[in-house]
């Protein structure tokens, strides 16, 4: 029996008869992306003791994600049509979107017509991480808690006067995806109202919308929550690091290493902090499922700060965080095409969701010169690596059979163990043991860095 969608025939019996099918056939899982969160998402797709055929849609030659699919093919999975005609061909039952561009361009919607299941918001729900506007907005209308003051603009009028009344602490956003470059904050990239009106100016010459608001003032943590629509099972608090040099200096990266507790929670963290955070991500859901009448179904990632007046928003990311997703799906115990087919077909609160107690640090090896000038295309040697388990590969290729550095972050690993010293300890000798022109960050997970937290929380906070 040949189960493509293709082959069904729409009528309410043959609907009913296909459904059941569905839950007793084999699990054909299509993974869109091809980078170290994709590849953490295989893994854990691996692990489960489920009858299953795992397919990638790739940007490149990924070997960690090859090793465990069944078919990997590299393309233009940013390409609905492309998209589809490739689940169709392969049977798919449930497609897994990694990054924001193919959810951005519509990717989810088009499987879901095509009568193939997603894990990852539709279009218009996605614009919780494609427009900052339209994410300012909807917690306005909602009274969602969280929100700074803010303002959006298209032109230079009342720029100064919003300048002048937010003072020194203030952010510019442009409002689209920039892969992290479109924002500048007071004092970090602006130095005076002067240059922000600047930077303000080119984004007009550019026909850019943008967003002006407040600065918030504390220490950032992600809260991300798998959500069907209606549930949300929440997920440990991790903390990135987003610029590229030790001491949080330098340019900003997709992220170059995160950690997460063994509690679940971050030591600069409260009780209070983390259920402010789970009540943001539960009352945004309900609120786009209000406001476009579709579930939110995907992972719902929270970008938030702890701040001296409680959680803020800094922004939503409608996907798995790049490192996060590996530092979680490394502690997950539940099986995690359950959690997928959950998401998917609105079943969540029926599926058991759990992590491990233990702390965890990942840490990025990325190209000498990343950001702005990474070498590409040099070998990197990864055989000292002592737990292969632990290793994630990210922006690598292939020189015939020498593996090779791509030009953005390249591997990650991740240390485990009770406490996040020890854990960074693992993360550190690892990443330490891979050859080629590499950096990563020492300071990521240690002690001095984590005492450091928790100091300006103390501070902020009195
Ligand atoms: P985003 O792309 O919105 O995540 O912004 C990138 C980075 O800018 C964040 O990770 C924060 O470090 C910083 N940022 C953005 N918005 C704010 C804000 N309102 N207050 C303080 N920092 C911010
Ligand atoms: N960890 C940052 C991101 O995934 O956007």
């Amino acid at each position: 029996f040949n189960y493509k969608k293709n082959h069904y025939n729409s009528n309410s019996t043959s609907w009913i008869s296909w459904v059941n099918l569905q839950k007793e056939m084999k699990n054909k899982i299509l993974v869109i992306g091809s980078g170290a969160r994709e590849h953490a998402i295989v893994r854990a797709l691996d692990r489960s003791p489920q009858d299953k055929e795992i397919y990638c849609l790739a940007s490149n030659m990924n070997p960690g994600i090859a090793e465990l699919c069944d078919e990997i093919l590299i393309g233009n999975f940013n390409d609905p049509d492309f998209v589809v005609n490739y689940a169709q061909e392969t049977g798919t039952t449930l497609a897994i979107i990694g990054p924001e561009n193919p959810l951005a361009n519509g990717v989810a919607d088009s499987l879901w017509n095509a009568v193939v299941k997603v894990v990852g918001p539709k279009k218009d729900l996605a614009q919780l991480e494609t427009s900052k506007a339209f994410t300012r907005d909807l917690l306005k209308e909602y009274k969602i808690p969280g929100g700074p003051q803010y303002e959006t603009f298209n032109s230079m009028d009342g720029v100064a006067e919003f300048l002048n009344e937010l003072g020194e602490n203030y952010v510019v956003k442009f409002d689209g995806l920039a892969g992290g470059k479109g924002v500048k904050v007071s004092g970090d990239h602006l130095h005076s109202h002067d240059e922000a009106l600047t930077y303000c100016q080119e984004l007009v010459n550019s026909d850019g919308e943008f967003v002006i608001e407040e600065k918030f003032i504390g220490e950032e943590f992600s809260l991300m929550s798998f959500c069907d629509g209606d549930t949300l099972k929440h997920m440990p608090a991790v903390q990135d690091h987003k610029r590229a040099y030790e001491g949080d200096t330098g340019p900003n990266t997709g992220g170059m290493g995160t950690y997460s507790d063994a509690n679940h929670s971050l030591p600069f963290l409260s009780d209070t902090d983390i259920s402010q955070a789970h009540e943001i991500n539960i009352q945004t859901a309900k609120a786009v499922k209000d406001k476009f009448g579709v579930g939110y179904k995907g992972v719902l990632y929270g970008g938030f700060m702890a701040t001296a007046n409680g959680v803020k928003l800094i922004e939503y990311n409608a996907r798995f965080g790049d490192p996060e997703a590996m530092n979680l799906l490394s502690l997950l115990e539940s099986d995690f095409i359950d959690i997928c087919n959950g998401i998917a077909d609105g079943t969540l609160d029926k599926v058991h969701v759990q992590f491990e107690n233990k702390a965890t640090v990942c840490k990025y090896a990325v190209p000498e010169g990343y950001p702005d000038n990474p070498v590409k295309g040099e070998p990197i040697d990864v055989s000292k690596i002592e737990n292969p388990g632990g290793l994630y590969y990210a922006s690598v290729d292939f020189k015939g059979t020498r593996l090779v550095e791509a030009g953005s972050r390249t591997v990650a690993v991740v240390g485990m163990a009770e406490t996040i010293s020890e854990a960074e300890k693992i993360a550190e000798k690892e990443v330490s043991s891979i050859a080629g022109p590499l950096f990563h960050r020492t300071d990521i997970g240690t002690d001095a860095v984590i005492q450091k937290r928790v100091d300006h929380m103390r501070q902020i906070k009195c």
